[in-house]
């Protein structure tokens, strides 16, 4: 495993999403340098310096960054969030002419500078930009994969854990497929502490999950993006936290389960898409995918979201 004293972290893009990984990138000290790419110099400027002011309250790094991708170089992992905005009400589907075109474009020069990291797509729409960015760059499954749904399933056991009293960190739910609105919660596999979610019991003074309420919790995770976009533009804080938890499990080596969006390989009978299903993340990126126990309507959903992205492939080439 690489020691955090060397290894170094370059976000491409220096938007609200970016500066909020470099930002929780740092509070957590998951590299020792952190490399912003931006194409406003001023812009990656300022927000070094910013970021540099808050030194003394951070563990050691070196920040630096740069409209040049040479700022990238020898980088262990880069995480790719340059592309369009999503406006109030528009799909992230509905991006991605604009976000294709942008990796198409900024990857062959990545890939010169750090031929050797692991790239972690955050650009929507992720599942097709990760697609698209596998076919560009012709790097293995494992090296380039993308943030997927791994900030809906925080979302989700975010809900449970208000409807339920328990700690997020007790919920092990997991929300595959589309990082989109076809996305689906996966019930049959979820826990709650130990006990089988399906089989919960509702503890004193909260109601019980039943199937009204868990349709409600999944409604509101799919659209907990629109609901931050109307009121503030973007979001940023929980994406930015989700990719730094994606980077910390690579560069530390923790085999951490995360449902990252990488090529289905088959699975449930889905193949040439990338969608979100939990998988082993360690060093080398994107390992085996955990073979989920499926209702036969998770397993629907989830053809059902690999449709929805084949055919937004196909408009594009891919
Ligand atoms: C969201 C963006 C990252 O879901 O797609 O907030």
């Amino acid at each position: 495993m690489v020691e955090a004293r060397q290894t170094k972290l370059a976000i491409v893009g220096a938007g609200a999403v970016g500066t909020a990984v470099a930002y929780s990138s740092l509070i957590r000290g998951v590299a020792r340098t952190v490399a912003l790419l931006d194409i406003n110099k001023a812009k990656v400027t300022a927000e070094v310096l910013d970021l540099s002011h808050g030194l003394e309250f951070i563990p050691r790094a070196d920040i630096i960054g740069d409209d040049d991708v040479a700022v990238c170089a020898g980088a262990d992992v880069v995480v790719f969030t340059a592309g369009a905005k999503q406006k109030p009400g528009q799909s992230r589907l509905e991006l991605a002419e604009a976000t294709i075109g942008l990796t198409k474009k900024i990857l062959p020069g990545l890939l010169e500078v750090a031929p050797d990291a692991i790239y972690v797509m955050v650009t929507n729409p992720v599942d097709i930009v990760t697609y698209a960015a596998l076919k560009f760059s012709g790097l293995p499954r494992n090296q380039l994969f993308g943030s997927g749904t791994v900030l809906d399933s925080s979302r989700l056991r975010f809900l449970l854990s208000q409807y339920t009293g328990v700690a997020p960190q007790n919920v092990h739910a997991y929300i595959a497929g589309e990082h989109g609105d076809s996305e689906i919660p996966l019930w049959e596999s979820a826990t709650i502490g130990a006990v089988p979610l399906l089989e919960w019991q509702a503890l004193p003074g909260y109601p019980p999950l039943d199937e009204e309420a868990r349709r409600s919790i999944h409604h509101d995770v799919v659209h907990a993006a629109y609901q931050i976009i109307e009121g503030k533009g973007a979001t940023n804080y929980a994406i930015g936290l989700a990719a730094t938890r994606i980077v910390e499990a690579i560069l530390k080596d923790e085999h951490r389960i995360l449902p990252v969006s990488t090529v289905a390989q088959g699975f449930a009978g889905l193949d040439d898409v990338c969608l979100s299903l939990p998988a082993v993340v360690g060093r080398t990126g994107c390992g085996r995918r955990l073979d989920v126990k499926l209702s036969d309507e998770e397993r629907a959903g989830l053809l059902a979201s690999a449709q929805t992205l084949r055919d937004m492939q196909s408009r594009f080439g891919l």
